[in-house]
């Protein structure tokens, strides 16, 4: 039975019943099954999906039939998760691909590859995630946080334009999700400092804005790739064990533990928008659990149309693509 949408909402405000699996549980009840073999034929690229709900992210859209690219920084790790998924479905197709998404160079070379070897792409998640615990940059000079969560996935959605355009039909577009997080309601859209290289850094508050910025990103690109029968999503997963859970916020971690979803309960919004229809027919949507969500508590909190442009600029500065 599915929850009367007040308590559903109440639950998503009170945070600790919704984020957790609690949350999760009651609202399961009133789910669909996605259909078996409803990714046949679909091709997804998955980035940090060598472990946590990458790999969960992957393994629920390989048993719905699709073929798996799981995008890695590290081949060893990626070959342990393809040896996992293939343990769990011994005929599905999953390739392993080496990525750096937090490095523009790496992005560009990898997109590239991608274009030349694939007809089409149908779907990409946006996956990959960190907390730094001191402020990073990587070898271009930018912000570990904004390259990994903003400047890479903005370039590679981007650059794979071509091959997602490819993989679009009049019935089916090609579908690109974020995953952002529920801490990014604790943050605003950073206008004058994104590479946050002024006032104390914390890995926290860097991680907050830069989920903020992927929920706004979503809904530039949405935009952006409307014409090319490309949708845009973003979307949280709650709380889940993981090992980034476990190591970047060891105290919450064990506060939490017993509450914590599992990894494949926290992927499940991020699966389902690559494979359910009705998430074909809108874009540029924030999600958790299988529903819209607002993305401000507190409507004084929306961004302005120039901070939502200058992120737009931040994000062709940095790469050089066209605006
Ligand atoms: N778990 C939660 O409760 C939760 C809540 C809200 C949002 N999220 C979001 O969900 C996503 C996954 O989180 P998680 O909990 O599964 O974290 P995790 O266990 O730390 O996994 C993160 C994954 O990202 C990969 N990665 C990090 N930087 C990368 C880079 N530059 N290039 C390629 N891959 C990279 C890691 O690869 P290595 O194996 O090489 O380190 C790892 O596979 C993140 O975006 C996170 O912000 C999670």
């Amino acid at each position: 039975m599915q929850l009367p949408r007040l308590v559903d909402a109440a639950l998503d405000r009170l945070v600790v019943p919704g984020y957790s699996r609690l949350g999760y549980a009651a609202r399961r009840a009133g789910w669909n099954t996605l259909r078996a073999g409803s990714l046949e034929g679909r091709t997804v690229l998955v980035t940090g999906a060598s472990g946590g709900l990458g790999a969960a992210t992957a393994r629920g859209l390989v048993a719905l039939g699709a073929r798996v690219e799981l995008v890695v920084r590290d081949r060893a790790r990626g070959e342990q998760a393809r040896a996992a998924l293939h343990a769990e479905h011994p005929g599905a197709t999953v390739d392993v691909a080496e990525c750096d998404v937090s490095s523009l160079a790496d992005v560009r070379r990898y997109a590239a590859e991608v274009r030349d070897r694939e007809a089409a792409v149908h779907g990409l998640v946006h996956n990959a995630g960190v907390m730094p615990p001191e402020r990073t940059e990587t070898a271009e000079g930018h912000e570990l946080a904004l390259a990994t969560h903003v400047l890479g996935p903005f370039l590679l959605t981007r650059e794979l334009r071509p091959v997602l355009r490819a993989g679009a039909s009049p019935t089916s577009p090609s579908r690109v999700v974020f995953v952002s997080s529920g801490g990014m309601y604790t943050a605003s859209l950073p206008t004058d400092d994104p590479e946050f290289r002024s006032g104390t850094y914390s890995g926290g508050a860097a991680y907050a804005r830069t989920k903020r910025m992927q929920v706004v990103l979503a809904e530039l690109l949405a935009d952006d790739l409307a014409s090319d029968g490309i949708v845009v999503h973003s979307m949280h997963p709650g709380w889940a064990d993981t090992p980034g859970v476990a190591s970047s916020m060891p105290g919450f971690h064990r506060v939490t533990g017993p509450l914590l979803r599992t990894d494949a309960q926290g992927a499940d919004t991020a699966v389902w928008l690559q494979a359910a229809p009705e998430a074909g027919h809108s874009t540029g949507v924030f999600w958790h659990d299988r529903a819209p969500r607002p993305t401000h508590y507190l409507p004084r909190g929306a961004e302005t149309p120039q901070a939502r442009a200058a992120l737009w600029t931040l994000c062709v500065d940095a790469t050089g693509e066209d605006a």
